[in-house]
């Protein structure tokens, strides 16, 4: 949690033994479910919209959403460039890239197209852009990413909730990829305790868990 920013909830979709990748999530179940908390701002990692980009750039949207939150990327390494699709992809109502000073190569990533926050120096300052997030008038930030940038905002001690969909399967993933693939990445978890906010299971077998942190 950070002192002046916005409520900071991670939902995600997660295998019985905990990865977000390697299982056919239901997506619009997981999108329904996400609509619980109302974001000012989608927060994500640049590995995650890659993931997309393809799909993204084949599929031209309609154009940004007025009624849409703000949709904000940790891209520090300029890798994303897929800026104008996302933009105008239907969900979002504009789009922010969080940039380090430092950064590492900057590449020709259509970035001019682009709002750019610049936190931190050698990556992005998770916790000061949560509060840059929170003075443009965000009060709740929905993280929607992998297990890199949720583990990174969990061991700041940036989340004020975690919501799980856990579907009934495993993702067979083994050795370093099982690892990767953890919904709180590659790092340990703090040590702490969490309180149970909401549990509910669905006739198929998939359980949502919402926990206080
Ligand atoms: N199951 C689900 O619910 C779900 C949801 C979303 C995505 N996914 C899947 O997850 C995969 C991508 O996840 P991922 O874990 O590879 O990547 P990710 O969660 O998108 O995280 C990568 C981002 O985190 C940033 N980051 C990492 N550590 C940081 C730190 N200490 N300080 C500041 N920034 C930090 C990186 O910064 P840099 O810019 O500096 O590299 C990068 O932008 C994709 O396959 C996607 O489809 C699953």
């Amino acid at each position: 949690m950070s002192a002046f920013g916005p409520y900071v909830v991670v939902h995600v979709a997660v295998s019985v033994d905990g990865a977000t990748t390697g299982f056919a999530p239901d997506i619009g179940r997981f999108y329904e479910l996400a609509r619980t908390w109302h974001e000012d701002v989608t927060l994500t990692g640049a590995d995650t919209i890659l993931a997309q980009e393809p799909a993204l750039e084949a599929q031209p949207g309609p154009g940004p959403s007025d009624d849409g939150p703000l949709l904000a990327v940790v891209d520090s390494r300029h890798r994303v460039r897929a800026w104008r699709a996302l933009r105008d992809a239907g969900y979002w109502s504009s789009v922010v890239a969080l940039r380090s000073r430092l950064g590492w190569a900057r590449g020709d990533d259509g970035a001019a197209s682009v709002e750019e926050l610049v936190l931190g120096d050698d990556r992005v300052d998770l916790g000061a852009a949560l509060d840059a997030l929170g003075k443009r008038g965000a009060k709740v930030v929905r993280v929607d990413s992998g297990g890199t940038l949720t583990g990174a905002l969990l061991r700041s001690g940036l989340l004020d909730e975690i919501s799980l969909l856990v579907h009934p399967c495993l993702s067979g993933s083994r050795g370093v990829e099982s690892v990767e693939r953890r919904w709180y990445g590659t790092g340990p978890p703090p040590s702490s305790t969490l309180s149970l906010a909401g549990a509910e299971a669905f006739d198929d077998g998939v359980v949502w868990l919402r926990y206080r942190c």
